[in-house]
């Protein structure tokens, strides 16, 4: 949830953490914090509740002792204490020796605390995290080297934690993780560690990635401390997120910028996938035992990309399947020889972690689908799948849900026809349809840039929606919902429009806005027929004649058995646009939306 950076470098270390910060505000913008060591051996920290530009604007003011080229930045997402200066990371200890930047949750913070002060210590903030500094105090004062004394303060930690600690007298710098996403790296420009590997991406191109209970010296040489099971350091991974640009390229905001990638994007994983989908290719290169159903499993956006995925192993081949929510899934008990998909972009997501440990697979198998292939899901999984949406800033999930999709889809296709429930013939059409959708989808984006705007003043100050869908066309409704209420902050709710007239047909007044993915399904027409006699607001996505006529070229086409049983993925591009537009004109953040952060790494 949290970022963390850190450097040593022969450059001036402020203006690259800066840098690194702003490519890591998307997991957290609550407040932003660095420790830089001053060339005379003392810690300068500078810290804010507002975003990292003030940060930098702080740091340029800075009067103090000339600053080295070796610090820890971090930017926040609330889980401990209010969004307070003295709340913010970095951490110091009593004496302002060691500062650390944290991310996860100290589980046993209290009962640590409570010891801390029994023995004298000082507590500046509310925050679990800040344990960890006088904990590390604590040991140093005993061992007197920084390595052991963090391996031994993390020993005495229940939870989860990727932390930096970084000594200001001897300028010496250690990580450890535990459940926690933290890599590490070594170039020609220095020495670093980040939570993600775009943060630092234009630095190495090369990287480690810690694993539970590893603790790693960041000096000239990586000393590495790591539990029984694994002695030799981590292989080294190849950085592929290097020479990617994080310009806006001439949008106003990332949503916009991504949402408008979606057709590229779309075409690049397709030409990709599709010679490897009729042959079973793409399928059998998994190394994914044979299965009897599907289990799919997410949070937000990607359990919406789940259910797509699961709904077309059911419409294309009959395979019987479910969907789990992630936080929820624990307790599940997965019937033998089920193939589990965890779908999640950032990989790092904690609910997901935890079902994927829990869950007890026996026979099954568990595949990841992500956009980040060296995260910790893909580590954990049996097999990986890299849904290759490159780089997603804006908080709300755009084209990481169309490439999941496509992704996942294909998948299915391929394991359809490897394990004969189609024959190649028919997985070639379907094949044909995938290689539509880029140009659905920039049709999409094009009619609902020009049917979207007029709309917005006349559903501006409306505080509650409903999002209504049949069959394939519900989860898209799920998902137009959620994009709604993360970026306006209005209340929105989905349901399939038959279930209307069971209850939440109560909602509906004068005004009220209901948008209705219109994907062909005629018993829809009676359930505008019935928001429209109580003076609903219908806004109708479909073809031709509707409100938004974003699905006109999938819509009364020949597409047999093809991606209406599963789509239509392109009315996903109305809903973005719509939840957008509506927060742009409520004056929201519609990268940053309040209270989120783009990686939950808590649970
Ligand atoms: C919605 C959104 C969230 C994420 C959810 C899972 O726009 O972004 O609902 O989809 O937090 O995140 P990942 O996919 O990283 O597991």
């Amino acid at each position: 949830m949290c970022g963390i950076v850190a450097c040593r470098m022969d450059e001036a270390a402020g203006p690259f953490l800066i840098d690194a910060l702003k490519l890591l505000e998307y997991r957290g913008y609550d407040s932003a914090g660095v420790a830089i060591r001053t060339l005379d051996g003392t810690m300068a920290s500078s810290r804010t509740t507002n975003r990292v530009e003030t940060l930098e604007r702080q740091l340029d003011e800075w009067a103090g002792p000339a600053l080295s080229g070796t610090g820890i930045g971090h930017t926040r997402w609330a889980t401990h204490g209010a969004v307070t200066e003295s709340n913010a990371h970095p951490h110091a200890d009593c004496r302002q020796r060691v500062s650390i930047v944290h991310n996860g949750i100290i589980e046993n913070s209290d009962a640590l605390r409570r010891q801390l002060e029994q023995t004298g210590h000082l507590f500046a903030s509310e925050v679990d995290s800040e344990v960890v500094s006088h904990l590390i105090e604590e040991e140093l004062l005993i061992t007197g080297d920084l390595r052991s004394a963090v391996t031994a303060a993390t020993l005495r930690l229940h939870g989860s934690w990727a932390i930096v600690a970084l000594d200001a007298e001897t300028g010496r710098m250690v990580a450890a993780a535990h459940r926690s996403p933290l890599l590490v790296a070594r170039s020609a420009r220095g020495v670093f560690a980040a939570s993600d590997i775009n943060a630092i991406a234009e630095f190495v191109d090369e990287f480690q990635a810690m694993t539970d209970g590893d603790v790693v010296e960041l000096g000239e040489e990586f000393v590495w401390t790591r539990s029984g099971a694994h002695s030799a350091a981590p292989a080294y991974a190849t950085s592929n997120w290097s020479g990617v640009t994080h310009g806006l390229a001439g949008h106003t905001d990332y949503m916009s910028k991504e949402i408008a990638e979606q057709p590229e994007t779309a075409a690049r994983i397709i030409d990709r996938l599709a010679p490897m989908i009729a042959d079973g290719s793409l399928w059998s290169g998994l190394n994914l035992p044979p299965f009897e159903r599907v289990a799919v499993l997410g949070c937000g956006t990607s359990l919406n990309a789940g259910r797509v995925i699961a709904n077309a192993f059911g419409a294309l081949g009959d395979v019987p399947n479910s969907s789990l929510i992630a936080s929820e899934a624990s307790s599940a008990i997965m019937d033998p020889r089920t193939l589990v998909i965890a779908l999640s972009q950032s990989g790092e997501t904690a609910d997901v972690l935890r079902a994927i440990d829990d869950l007890d697979l026996g026979t099954s198998s568990l595949m990841a689908l992500t956009n980040s292939e060296h995260s910790t899901l893909a580590r954990r999984a049996d097999s990986m799948l890299n849904c290759n949406a490159g780089p997603e800033i804006g908080v709300a999930a755009t084209k990481t849900f169309v490439a999941q999709v496509i992704t996942g889809v294909a998948m299915a296709l391929s394991a359809l026809a490897a394990t004969r429930r189609i024959d190649r013939d028919y997985a070639r059409r379907q094949t044909d349809d995938l290689r539509r959708i880029p140009d659905l989808l920039a049709h999409a984006i094009a009619a609902s840039q020009k049917a979207i705007p007029p709309l917005i003043e006349e559903i501006r100050d409306a505080q509650g929606f409903l999002f209504l869908g049949r069959g394939a066309g519900v989860v898209y409704a799920a998902e137009g919902a959620l994009k709604l209420k993360e970026l306006s902050y209005r209340w929105a709710e989905h349901y399939p429009a038959g279930e209307l007239k069971h209850g939440p047909l109560a909602l509906v007044e004068a005004g009220t806005p209901v948008v209705v993915i219109d994907s062909g399904d005629r018993r829809i027409e009676s359930n505008i027929s019935e928001v429209e006699a109580r003076g609903g607001r219908i806004i109708r996505i479909g073809g031709a004649g509707s409100t938004i006529p974003a699905l006109g070229l999938s819509l009364g086409t020949a597409m047999p058995g093809g991606i209406d049983r599963w789509g239509p993925l392109e009315s996903v591009v109305p809903l973005q646009i719509l939840a957008r537009d509506l927060a742009l004109a409520l004056g929201r953040d519609v990268d940053k939306p309040r209270n989120l952060a783009k990686s939950v790494t808590v649970e």
